[in-house]
């Protein structure tokens, strides 16, 4: 199993890692049979799997019940969940809530924010909990930060953000995930921090891990996707491969082709 210590070497190595958002059993077996190295049981499950219009809603038990079912279904990635909305506004939440989803199966948790954190990174990893401060654009402060949209887009804002990582990084942080971010202060961000693991999601090739959420890379999110997604389904099987999947399925049903004999018990009665 991928631990925090191989993935402090990877950057060592100078050797990228993936991770992909998961949040059911089969994808994360799936995930373990495509040997991803890190999978992130995101509150992004609120829009993917529940249909809300972001991750406000969802709750410590959701994300409890999901690491609960992807750590059952994968023995090799590292797991790290998100402690949703409002679950950290507090120290005591925090060490709460943290012990919840690491009970629950996962080996790290990701926390939105900046230097504000710092005490609850420094709390969090003292009772053993490693911690991932997610960066840039934050789903969380979706309402403060006006919509989903690039951040640190000057050179004042870019020294604002790594200001808030070297913050973070000295309470303790041990891994930093930058979201949609100049590309160039994706890169200053992995080289300022050598000993720590720097994942990105539309924050430039130069990250040591990327992330994606699975449902974006797979073609099944519908409706406004982001510049940084990059349909991987496509590429492999068709654009629609899942979509005609149930297409084919429904009109075989209904022109009675499925079941066919061999889908089928012929047993004399
Ligand atoms: O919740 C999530 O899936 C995330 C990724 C977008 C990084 O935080």
């Amino acid at each position: 199993m991928i631990s925090l210590s191989d993935l402090r070497q990877f950057k060592q190595d100078g050797r990228k890692f993936s991770c992909l958002t998961c949040y059911d059993a089969s994808m994360a077996k799936a995930m373990e049979l495509a040997e991803v190295d890190t999978i992130l049981i995101g509150d992004s499950l609120g829009m993917a799997i529940q249909g809300r219009d972001s991750t406000l809603p969802v709750t410590v038990e959701d994300m409890a019940y999901h690491t609960a079912a992807v750590r059952r279904g994968n023995q090799h990635a590292l797991i790290m969940t998100d402690l949703p909305f409002m679950s950290y506004a507090t120290l005591n939440d925090a060490l709460v809530n943290a012990k919840t989803v690491m009970q629950a199966g996962a080996q790290m948790v990701k926390v939105e924010g900046g230097a504000w954190l710092n005490e609850t990174v420094e709390v969090l990893t003292r009772n053993g909990i490693p911690v991932c401060v997610h960066l840039g654009l934050t789903p969380q402060s979706v309402h403060v930060l006006g919509g989903y949209k690039l951040q640190a887009r000057s050179r004042e804002a870019a020294d604002k953000l790594l200001a808030d990582c070297q913050a973070v990084v000295d309470a303790g942080a041990a891994v930093l995930l930058l979201e949609c971010v100049p590309a160039q202060l994706g890169q200053e961000v992995t080289a300022r921090f050598p000993h720590i693991p720097v994942i990105g999601i539309g924050a430039g090739v130069e990250t040591d891990g990327q992330v994606l959420v699975v449902q974006d890379m797979l073609g099944l999110t519908f409706g406004r996707v982001a510049k940084f997604v990059r349909n991987f389904m496509k590429e492999q099987a068709g654009e629609t491969a899942i979509l005609d999947a149930f297409k084919a399925y429904h009109a075989a049903v209904l022109d009675q082709s499925f079941p066919a004999k061999e889908h089928t018990f012929q047993v004399e009665l």
